[in-house]
């Protein structure tokens, strides 16, 4: 039996600035199941890493506001004390961050950080703890990992201290892990050699898997479930066969087209025309209306819900209303 570990309801995060109060993820339902990888996907600015802040405590309350519940194995997150959300982050839901200098601290080294982390979840000795960060630098294709751990994250490169980062997130051996764009920056073999420990965690530790990616190739390789988001709402979830093989949404149709395809030379790449909305500049109807080409009178003036065809897709689109597949028939 499927049972989730991570329950998001109604998720709403607002941030208040002179313009007055802006929904910048608006709504959301997902879940993400014991042991399973769900990709996120979507433009730069749809709310993806807003989404995964939200889950971690972590949108700043001087204007951010997180409404919702956030059910960790039946916990609400929402409602957790900062102390709670502290040891949350240190023991159950790891975040790898889109901004790898975010998440290290200038003035320790990375074997400091690393080993401090050991040392706190396993309760192990201090050389235990750092053979075992050692190995682990090892294992994100770090070069010099005796040294490494001496050095502080300035002396590194970006490359570097977002596979210090990965490592630190999979140390503990967390239950869920949000990984947010974790191999943008890196190169394709590095990419790989990350992808590959991500499901070796997955596999081993039984580790649940948010993986929020452009790269519609990641999603393919290591997702079973996605989550297609478009400013601030999901606007298709599926299996990822089935969304890759049978896309619903306009968006997802264009995102899908937007792939670079080896087998066809094409002078140029497909792109979705127009871009993403500023949050808060669309107040009525489907926000992707604009740049769609099929969208209708209808589109402009009112909100499509999410609609579900037998084999569980969903689709937030006034085509499929009733079952109905208008795009793909
Ligand atoms: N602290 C903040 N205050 C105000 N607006 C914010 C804040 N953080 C994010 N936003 C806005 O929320 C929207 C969504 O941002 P988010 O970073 O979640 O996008 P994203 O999907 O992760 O994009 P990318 O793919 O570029 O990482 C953006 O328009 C951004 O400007
Ligand atoms: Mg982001």
């Amino acid at each position: 039996m499927e049972s989730p570990i991570l329950e998001v309801k109604s998720l709403r995060t607002t941030f208040s600035s002179d313009n007055g109060t802006i929904p910048v993820v608006n709504e959301i339902d997902f879940h993400v199941n014991a042991q399973e990888v769900l990709g996120i996907v979507g433009e730069s600015g749809c709310g993806k890493s807003v989404t995964s802040l939200s889950i971690m405590g972590l949108i700043p309350t001087k204007n951010g506001k997180v409404e919702g519940e956030i059910l960790y194995n039946g916990e609400n997150l929402a409602l957790s004390s900062e102390k709670r959300m502290r040891k949350i982050r240190g023991n159950d839901i790891a975040m790898i961050f889109q901004e790898p200098m975010t998440s290290l601290n200038p003035v320790f080294t990375i074997g400091e950080q690393l080993i401090e982390a050991i040392h706190i979840h396993w309760k192990w000795p201090k050389k235990r703890a750092r053979e075992h960060a050692v190995q682990m630098l090892k294992k994100v294709g770090l070069p010099r990992a005796e040294q490494l751990i001496k050095e502080y994250p300035h002396q590194l490169s970006g490359g570097m201290r977002q596979r210090v980062m990965i490592a630190m997130a999979m140390i503990c051996e967390p239950k869920l892990l949000i990984a947010d764009e974790p191999t943008t920056a890196l190169d394709v073999t590095i990419q790989a050699q990350i992808l590959d420990l991500m499901k070796k965690l997955n596999h081993e530790t039984d580790t649940a898997i948010i993986m929020i990616t452009h790269d519609l190739g990641v999603v393919a390789e290591i997702c079973q479930r996605v989550i297609v988001m478009y400013s601030g709402k999901i606007v298709e979830e599926g299996d990822v066969r089935s969304i890759f093989k049978n896309p619903k949404h306009p968006y997802t149709i264009g995102l899908i087209q937007s792939v670079p395809d080896m087998r066809e030379k094409k002078d140029r790449l497909y792109s979705i025309p127009g871009n993403v909305p500023k949050p808060g500049s669309i107040e009525v109807g489907c926000h992707f209306a604009p740049r769609c080409p099929y969208a209708n009178e209808r589109c402009k003036y009112e909100t499509p819900p999410l609609f579900t065809f037998d084999n569980g897709q969903k689709v937030r689109c006034w085509l499929c209303e009733e079952g109905r597949d208008v795009v793909n028939d």
